[in-house]
């Protein structure tokens, strides 16, 4: 979910109104998932290296997703949306942790859409801690293989994406579900994620759907 600040300098707004902006975006983003049928859906909001952005931006951040928690997760989990938590809990605030659990845990039993928000996420750290397992777990290195390792990512259940739509015109990745997009079609958009809306969702699942994915074989002739 990229390009809040541009927005706000754009709209000569603090960059705290930016991510506002942005978590009205993804309100209105989810809502539009739900429409289109998608079952999971997966949003990047914080990652291991946002934490050397200035202090009290970062802080922003975590009283802006414990505003989210409070004000728009409630309202989506009536339309059927479980949120869950994807990254590193231990460096968040035990305050802001004991919400993220507590919406995980009542949001379990919703089905509609499954929202997972990757905050303190990166995909070199969750690589890193599946290989950490893999060693506590004791594995012997003949039974280190793909389903070894993936069983021991942050969610395993995630399995692969199939979309990933980066906003703002940037042309990257930036740490995100470096495992899990090994085959996912890449989608990018120049719109600002404030600005992204249902129209745009609806556009980046009309060019994935045109796509032929051949996770590396051959096309069927
Ligand atoms: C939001 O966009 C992403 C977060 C880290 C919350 P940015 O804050 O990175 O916006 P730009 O890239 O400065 O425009
Ligand atoms: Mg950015």
């Amino acid at each position: 979910m990229d390009g809040n600040g541009r927005w706000a300098a754009a709209h000569g707004v603090t960059v705290a109104e930016g991510h506002r902006a942005g978590a009205r975006a993804l309100r209105r983003t989810v809502e539009a998932a739900i429409d289109l049928g998608i079952e999971t859906l997966v949003v990047y909001a914080f990652s291991t290296e946002n934490w050397q952005r200035p202090s009290d931006e970062v802080a922003d951040l975590m009283v802006l997703l414990s505003e989210t928690i409070d004000d728009e997760l409630p309202d989506l989990a009536k339309q059927g949306v479980r949120t869950l938590f994807l990254g590193r809990r231990d460096r968040i605030e035990p305050w802001l942790q004991e919400k993220m659990s507590a919406l995980e845990t009542e949001t379990a039993g919703l089905d509609t859409l499954r929202l997972w928000i990757a905050f303190d996420y990166g995909g070199r750290a969750e690589i890193v801690e599946a290989a950490r397992r893999l060693i506590e777990d004791g594995l012997d290195p003949e039974d280190v293989d793909e389903d070894a390792l993936a069983a021991r990512l942050y969610a395993p259940e995630l399995r692969e994406i199939d979309l990933l739509i980066r906003a703002s015109g940037e042309l990257r990745i930036s740490n995100f579900l470096l495992w899990e997009a090994a085959y996912a079609e890449l989608v990018f958009t120049d719109k600002l994620w404030p600005d992204f809306d249902a129209g745009d969702l609806r556009a980046a699942v009309e060019v994935y759907a045109a796509r032929q994915r051949r996770f590396g074989a051959r096309a069927a002739t």
